[in-house]
């Protein structure tokens, strides 16, 4: 398949790069800037992306590739931070200039393959502190901004251009059709990316392994998509097992027990190890040491069950692009089936080899294959659930009565939130609960009762995010409902405090 390669020098939109090649079928892949020469050769690109990034070209701890990668006979666009460095190695100035940074009328000054059919001028989303003072010879000017002369340059005959804005976000008008131009005009890939070929040489790559696999599902829409396309290829040797931890949402063990059963077809197995973990985490107050806990409780029922169930030679997990990059387990290419033990977490006696059939994937293209495999599409607008479930949600040690009020309550928040058109707007919504305690009245009674904090976030990718300014007649019914449908609750607040300086989960 064709493939363009992205070289990574460290900007916050260099996924972004690959996400918006892939949306118009051409397979990209993030690589580290020190990716060797003789590594390049082996993937075989059609062509060659350089991020942006935080450095200045003339910072000595600049990122800098291998010098062979210029004098290859390859197809280059550099963005921002790459424009800079294109402008430097062939030969031109790069010079501190003011910042500028936001979105800029670019004026297109001249015909070339990459700006082509773009317009006389477009909107373009600059972030940058160094400009190009002379570009280098073989080159010419193809577009400016009002702070940046040489914003966009062009040698069509060396297929090498440069641009000092960021056609892969959004802000930028016509982003995309300048990517388009550079990878399908320029490097001529081919539009070979889809799911349905991913699915189908995902499926292929997997009956071709031995043994049996064992694969954690938690109803959420990787780990599906993971146990489908086992199921798929070698579903005599797949074994599904979900554990009830008894940290779910209110009635998630029974729910996702019949959308497996109602839907698919595939071997699934429900553990109840809810009484195990409540048991090992009675009076523990510390978070983290909730956290290790309910880490640990999960090994022991995936080994208790390997063993009663075994032997499995794989155990499948839903692990994706982007946690391989982050997690630095992988310096770039990613392979669908991956034979080492590396993941952080298990222990090495578990003795399992992992299967990642999504570790090339970017979350949006999970979705299109869910849809695709036929999940339920109430599946895809669920909210993200944290692994250890409510007991980063209960702060102190967890009780069943405060089990019961975040349950409920959560509940109550989604319900309000679906039933007001803002469920599918927001990142997370939930009621965590703690020890504090307030009084309230209910009829003449006096009442000491339970705080409940909601909390509402709006996210794009969970790295930061903002409360949501839901509106009052909203948090009104939301309120009222906690503390007339949950008798120990007298008192909702709304949490507003943004990450940072919080998080998004309490603990
Ligand atoms: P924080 O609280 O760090 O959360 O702002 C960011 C996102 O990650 C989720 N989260 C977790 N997910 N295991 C998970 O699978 C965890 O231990 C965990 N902790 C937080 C959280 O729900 C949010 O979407």
């Amino acid at each position: 398949m064709d493939k363009i390669l992205v070289l990574d020098f460290g900007s916050q939109y260099s996924h972004l790069i690959c996400r918006r090649i892939r949306e118009f079928s051409v397979y990209a892949e993030l690589v580290p800037f020190d990716i060797s020469y003789e590594e390049i050769q082996k993937h075989n690109p059609k062509g060659i992306i350089f991020s942006g990034g935080p450095s200045s070209v003339y910072s000595s701890e600049a990122p800098v590739p291998e010098n062979k990668i210029f004098e290859m006979d390859l197809p280059l666009l550099g963005i921002c931070y790459g424009h800079q460095l294109i402008v430097d190695k062939f030969g031109g100035k790069v010079k501190r200039a003011n910042k500028e940074y936001g979105s800029s009328l670019l004026t297109i000054d001249n015909d070339s393959d990459l700006l082509n059919g773009i317009g006389e001028s477009v909107r373009a989303w600059m972030s940058h502190g160094d400009e190009a003072e002379e570009i280098p010879s073989g080159f010419k000017i193809i577009g400016h901004t009002e702070g940046a002369k040489a914003a966009a340059i062009a040698s069509d005959e060396k297929s090498v251009y440069g641009i000092q804005f960021h056609p892969e976000v959004v802000h930028t008008e016509q982003g995309t059709e300048i990517l388009k131009n550079f990878v399908l005009k320029v490097c001529k890939a081919k539009q070979e990316w889809t799911m349905e070929g991913f699915i189908d040489s995902a499926i292929e790559k997997i009956s071709k392994i031995d043994g049996n696999v064992l694969c954690g599902v938690s109803g959420g829409i990787d780990s599906t998509v993971v146990a489908l396309l086992i199921d798929k290829a070698i579903g005599d040797r797949l074994k599904c097992v979900f554990v009830n931890n008894g940290l779910l949402r209110l009635n998630e063990e029974k729910e996702v027990e019949e959308m497996f059963k109602d839907n698919f077809k595939v071997n699934f197995t429900s553990v109840d190890a809810g009484n195990q973990f409540l048991e090992k985490l009675k009076g523990v107050e510390d978070p983290e040491l909730k956290r290790k806990i309910v880490g640990e409780e999960f090994i022991h029922v995936f080994t208790n069950f390997a063993e009663k169930e075994g032997p499995f030679k794989w155990l499948a997990q839903g692990t994706l692009y982007p946690d391989v990059i982050e997690s630095g387990v992988s310096k770039g290419p990613a392979d669908v089936i991956k034979s080492h033990h590396n993941v952080g977490g298990l222990p090495d006696w578990l003795n399992l080899e992992i299967l990642e059939p999504l570790r090339e994937l970017y979350k949006d293209e999970v979705r299109q294959i869910a849809k695709i495999l036929g999940v339920p599409e109430k599946l895809f607008m669920r909210h993200p659930f944290p692994g250890p479930g409510l007991s980063v949600r209960i702060m102190g040690e967890i009780t069943q009565t405060k089990l019961q009020i975040s349950k409920i309550a959560s509940k109550i928040v989604e319900e309000e939130l679906m039933e007001s058109g803002f469920y599918t707007k927001v990142w997370q919504a939930y009621a965590a609960v703690g020890d504090d305690k307030a009084v309230g009245v209910v009829g003449d009674e006096r009442k000491y009762g339970n705080i409940v904090m909601i909390r509402v976030v709006d996210s794009i990718d969970a790295m930061t995010a903002d409360w949501t300014r839901l509106p009052h007649g909203v948090l009104e019914k939301m309120s009222n409902r906690i503390t007339n449908e949950i008798e120990d609750v007298t008192w909702v607040t709304y949490t507003i405090s943004s990450k940072p300086p919080a998080t998004i989960e309490p603990q």
